[in-house]
């Protein structure tokens, strides 16, 4: 299906583009958030008048007041999406709405201004179909996209902001972890929360990702990729990893991943791998867990399988768990088969390759 776009951007190409063979040398190996496609969009928002201005431009650096509310109350709020490259070329989308809704739960939390939906699809479809040519091939890779909003009213009492600037910009995206080693290994955080009730845990912000840092720096310190966070009253029950969700699978085949009490984001990927489950005839639980549980899990074996998922990470097995107690290995760490058909019946749809059947793809004219 084709998406309609309605906003009339003001466009301003690029005008030293890079050549082909420049553009397929930077995109034969991309990794993940360095190799930037060349166009930025922005729209500005003014009380009063409402969203205004919008533009296509070159990607540049942008210009603010040093005293802008984002720099010091960190009034900022992100998207993560994928343009995908389809067998016959075109460029798809997953689920762009649904980053549209998620974008907007997240202004409200933060109390920064409404960025209507459409008027996000729009930035993002003509966007990537000013910069398609920096999809990388499917075997490489996708197109990540990300829409972003920021306070930019000069203004230093602590407040909503007046003003903001609405922005997408877009890099090329391998794997976000590299596939060479296998299964993931993963820290479990016991001493930092990522979020609490009442908190912003479900709100796609930038100060969550600032406060999961050191945690990040303690994983990578005790030789682990990612990072897992335990509840904040408690810290007991498992919540979400630094930059994706987690899904455990059982020996009967059941799927399990923590309910969404407000403290973990509302993962895209996460919701559409549930469905995928129960197309397969698995059943999916939303129910807390306990870590301590995990660990006799594993050792027993109805703990089968455990994977991340998020849009950057995709559908990544993890293999082991680490903490200050030790090293819990999962399925003797490696990928198991529920991991890989899952991730692979995603891949399927989102790459064009498979049937579409809840009509999550958008194509981009
Ligand atoms: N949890 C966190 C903290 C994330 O940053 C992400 C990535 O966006 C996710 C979960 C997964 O969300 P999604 O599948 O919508 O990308
Ligand atoms: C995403 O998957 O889009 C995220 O925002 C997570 C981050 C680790 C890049």
């Amino acid at each position: 299906m084709n998406t309609p776009t309605k906003t009339a951007f003001q466009i301003t190409p690029k005008a030293d583009r890079a050549s082909p063979a420049e553009r397929a040398s930077l995109l034969a190996n991309p990794g993940f958030g360095r190799v930037f496609s060349e166009h930025m969009a922005v729209v500005t928002y003014t009380e009063g008048k409402g969203w205004h201005t919008p533009q296509i431009l070159p990607r540049q650096p942008l210009t603010l007041d040093p005293a802008a509310s984002v720099l010091h109350y960190a009034q900022e709020i992100f998207e993560g999406m994928k343009a995908y490259r389809a067998p016959n070329g075109e460029a798809l989308l997953f689920r762009p709405d649904a980053n549209a809704r998620r974008f907007r739960h997240s202004a409200e939390r933060m109390a920064m201004a409404q960025v209507p939906e459409e008027l996000f699809l729009d930035a993002v479809t003509q966007l990537v179909a000013l910069d398609k040519d920096w999809i990388p091939a499917a075997d490489v890779g996708t197109l990540y996209i990300r829409p972003f909003m920021i306070a930019t009213e000069a203004a230093l009492g602590v407040k909503p902001a007046a003003e903001f600037k609405f922005l997408v910009i877009a890099c090329a995206a391998g794997e976000y972890f590299s596939q060479d080693a296998g299964p993931v290994s993963v820290w479990v955080e016991e001493r930092t929360v990522r979020a609490s009730r009442g908190g912003t845990g479900e709100a796609k912000c930038g100060g969550n990702y600032a406060g999961s840092l050191t945690a990040q720096m303690e994983a990578k310190a005790n030789g682990c990729h990612q990072v897992l966070f335990l509840d904040a009253i408690e810290r007991k029950w498992i919540e979400e990893m630094g930059g994706m969700n987690i899904v455990m699978v059982f020996d009967d085949g059941t799927i399990l991943t923590p309910p969404l009490e407000g403290t973990i984001l509302r993962g895209i990927t996460r919701d559409s791998l549930l469905t995928l489950a129960r197309d397969k005839g698995l059943t999916v639980r939303e129910e807390p867990y306990a870590i301590d549980q995990l660990y006799a899990d594993a050792k027993s074996g109805r703990l089968k399988e455990a994977f991340a998922c998020g849009t950057a990470a995709v559908v990544t097995p993890i293999g082991t768990l680490k903490s200050a107690e030790g090293t819990c290995v999962i399925n003797n760490g490696k990928t198991g088969e529920i991991t890989t058909a899952l991730r692979k019946a995603l891949c399927d749809i989102q790459y064009g390759r498979a049937e579409d059947t809840h009509g999550w793809v958008k194509q981009v004219s």
